[in-house]
């Protein structure tokens, strides 16, 4: 792994107090501003992925649950403080939130790293700082909604004339459901426009990773967000996810997570047309050219693939790479993962965590075996260390073809596929984008005007060029075809959560 990667490891951590409290104690929804039991009074378990225990227990919502939560919001949202609240008001609690995150970084990096298995070094440079900007970002919004004067030209109405002009309105109560792999980040992805927009929201977090988001809510008083206005339903995607999905007193709904449960989404909202925007999977080219700087561009593919585990929507899954130098990449690659040191989360030297649970780890051994029953070989990994957690070897595909499911499917976890091309083509190009995703793709090379030229080409929402992985507030995020619909970040998101409203007054002129 790159000296970077290793350095964003960090110092020596233990479990602090602050999070031991926090996990020994039952974990309630919130709902109206009030942490309650779930109205059937179960609980499910959550695990360290490094080591199979369980680590919390966290009451789990249902159908009743959400319709509980969906009534606050629809209340906050019509009637309560936040709806008069001025656009400046707003963006100072959405403000606050990434301020509250920053003060408490320790504390969400460690409960992050527990729950998911990521780094705790990872969560404290990328995680919580990145959630802390989405905030702060926003926040900047909530005061640049702005319609436009519009001049009618209306022909049929001598004698009349109009003024008329657009609002930039929240478009209502929003539920979001959000994926394990990015538990914090991807509730600042949400939570952040919602707000900075003036929507109310029940947030579902994922079964497997409910805490960050939990202790979130915790904070939500000091920030100055008022009761009813962010409601937090942890539980399953197939009963509260779902319920979520179909509540008819929710104006939209907002997901991220497999294009499989996307698709039924998108049915379960159809019921009552309410708007939908998804962020789903991938299946990412990373093109390198021979005219790449390769001691550059080894340890870049290397890390756009072994970030997070492979657990990323945009993971640089499958490798291009032009045949004059395909041996010296793939070597490369090989070596980088040779030297990542696998272990928990929590130990500072740990480099790659487990995968996140017990399905994603036979979901992704599952699909190394299947590789290699259809022919495939591994240069480095192909295999799990053994023991306790659900740990997987960084892996690098070789012989692959392009009708095998380890090079069509998305794994979500820390594998490669390596495929020689000849020369940057046509045929290089209509294979880079034989996929049923667009969301991301990478370009190495040292020829820029040939860098953009392909990306102009490529199907997909970002291109990073000479780098990976680069995510910022202000970039807007967001797959092509199955990849998902709409916007995340930048201010192509507050599209997502806003109604244009067209006024238009008559008056004698
Ligand atoms: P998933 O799509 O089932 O779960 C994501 C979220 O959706 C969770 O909060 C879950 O509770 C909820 N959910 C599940 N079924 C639902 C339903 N019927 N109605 C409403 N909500 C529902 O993803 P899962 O099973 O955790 O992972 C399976 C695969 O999905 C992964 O191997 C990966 O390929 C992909 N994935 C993609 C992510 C991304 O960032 N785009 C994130 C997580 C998974
Ligand atoms: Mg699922």
């Amino acid at each position: 792994m790159s000296q970077a990667a290793a350095a964003a490891v960090g110092p020596t951590i233990k479990l602090s107090g602050r999070v031991s409290q926090f996990i020994a104690q039952k974990r309630k929804l919130l709902i109206d501003g009030k942490w309650l039991d779930a109205a059937s009074g179960k609980t499910f378990e959550v695990y360290n992925p490094a080591t199979g225990e369980v680590v919390a227990h966290v009451a789990e919502g249902d159908k009743e649950d959400i319709d509980r939560a969906v009534k606050a919001a629809r209340k906050a949202f019509e009637t309560g403080p936040w709806s008069k609240m001025t656009p400046s008001q707003r963006g100072r609690i959405v403000w606050k939130l990434g301020d509250l995150l920053l003060e408490n970084i320790e504390e969400f990096s460690e409960l992050e790293s527990l729950d998911n298995g990521k780094p705790v070094g990872v969560a404290r440079a990328a995680d919580v700082p990145l959630a802390a900007d989405l905030f702060h970002y926003m926040a900047g919004w909530a005061t640049k909604l702005e319609g436009n004067t519009i001049s009618l030209s209306v022909p049929y109405t001598p004698g009349q004339s109009y003024h008329a002009y657009t609002r930039r309105e929240p478009i209502g109560v929003v539920g979001q459901i959000i994926p394990w792999n990015f538990p914090l980040l991807m509730a600042a992805w949400k939570l952040g426009p919602a707000l900075a927009t003036g929507c109310t929201v029940v947030l579902k977090p994922a079964e497997e990773t409910p805490l960050t988001a939990l202790r979130l809510g915790e904070l939500f008083e000091k920030a100055g967000l008022p009761p009813g206005v962010v409601n937090i339903v942890p539980g399953f995607g197939e009963t509260a996810g779902a319920a979520l999905a179909a509540h008819r007193d929710v104006n939209k709904i907002a997901f991220t997570g497999s294009t499989e449960v996307g698709k039924l989404i998108v049915k379960a909202a159809a019921g009552d047309l309410k708007k939908v925007s998804l962020e789903l999977g991938g299946k990412s080219p990373n093109i390198v050219l021979a005219d790449s700087d390769v001691d550059a561009t080894i340890p870049g593919v290397a890390s756009a693939i072994f970030f997070n585990h492979g657990q990323c929507c945009c993971a640089g899954s499958r490798l291009m790479i032009q045949d004059k130098i395909f041996d010296k990449v793939v070597e490369g690659v090989a070596a980088q993962a040779k030297q990542i040191k696998l272990g928990p989360g929590l130990d500072p030297s740990t480099q790659m965590g487990p995968l996140v649970s017990t399905t994603q780890f036979e979901r992704v051994t599952g699909y190394l075996e299947s590789g290699f029953k259809e022919g495939a070989k591994a240069v480095v990994g192909g295999k799990s260390p053994g023991g306790k957690g659900y740990f997987v070897e960084p892996t690098v595909l070789v012989d692959t073809r392009p009708d095998m499911k380890v090079y069509k499917e998305e794994i979500f976890g820390p594998v490669v596929t390596a495929m020689p091309f000849k020369n940057v083509d046509d045929e290089m190009i209509a294979r880079a984008n034989d996929t049923v995703y667009g969301l991301a793709a990478g370009i190495w090379t040292k020829d820029i005007g040939k860098a953009h030229a392909l990306a102009a080409r490529l199907h997909a929402g970002t291109v990073w060029i000479n780098c990976y992985n680069i995510f910022d507030a202000a970039l807007p995020f967001g797959g092509y075809k199955q990849s998902g619909w709409g916007r995340e970040m930048g201010h192509d998101v507050l599209e997502n959560y806003t109604e244009t409203k067209a006024v238009c007054l008559g008056y004698p002129s």
